[in-house]
């Protein structure tokens, strides 16, 4: 039988982390959405597709082919055959999918590769409407969230560590935004489904939130 949990939550939570480790311990495969919806925004960067172009955008969706692959249990994103993986973490590919992802036929594409996935898969996926709109029936909902500080914060010391300069204010700022896109866009805005359990990660470290979440999932299976 096939088993879903969905992680929800806004930009730099820890989704994909915690997603991870959940995923690990329970063998199941760990799908982060994300990395999809910014393999489609490297495609409209490479082909100069402005996101309000609508013809344009449409046709983009029949000639992007977007697909996953497992490798040593890491998820791998390929773009019409090319694995991009290793291209979709900039900030420019970042920002760009949170405009594009607003656009309904983008959405309608990747909910049906999500779904498709989850359907012969026991899936740990993370996102922003897995649990409102593209697993409704999953078995364990989490909604993960942790204050804007701590998220930039959480993002600034990444970066110092990768030997990035950055300005933490700029950082929180650029949050807030993708929080307001994802919240407030029509379809399929960022919202915590009625049966999710908010886990707040503000003063928790990764283990104490993996727990959390196995206790959820024990307690419903
Ligand atoms: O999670 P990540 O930052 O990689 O997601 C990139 C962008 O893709 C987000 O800012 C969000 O706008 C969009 N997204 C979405 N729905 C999902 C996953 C991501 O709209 N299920």
């Amino acid at each position: 039988m096939v088993t879903n949990i969905a992680i929800d939550g806004p930009a730099g939570a820890g989704k994909s982390t915690i997603a991870k480790r959940v995923a690990k311990e329970l063998s199941f495969i760990y799908v982060d959405t994300g990395a999809m919806y910014r393999a489609m925004a490297l495609y409209l960067l490479r082909n100069h597709i402005r996101p309000e172009d609508s013809a344009s955008m449409e046709s983009a969706c029949q000639s992007a082919d977007v697909s996953i692959i497992h490798k040593n249990g890491e998820q791998q994103v390929l773009l019409n055959g090319e694995n991009v993986t290793g291209q979709l973490r900039t900030e420019e590919v970042g920002n760009m999918a949170s405009v594009s992802s607003a656009n309904p036929k983008v959405r309608e594409k990747l909910m049906q590769l999500q779904q498709d996935l989850a359907r012969t898969n026991s899936v740990v996926m993370d996102g922003r409407d897995i649990g409102t709109k593209v697993l409704p029936d999953a078995g364990v909902k989490i909604y993960l969230t942790a204050s804007a500080r701590t998220r930039a914060l959480r993002r600034y010391q990444e970066l110092v560590k990768q030997g990035v300069s950055c300005d933490l204010d700029e950082i929180e700022r650029d949050i807030i935004l993708r929080d307001e896109r994802d919240m407030k866009r029509e379809i399929s805005p960022l919202c915590q489904a009625d049966d999710a359990v908010l886990v707040d990660s503000s003063d928790l470290g990764i283990d104490e939130v993996v727990e959390k979440i196995m206790a959820v999932y024990r307690a419903r299976s």
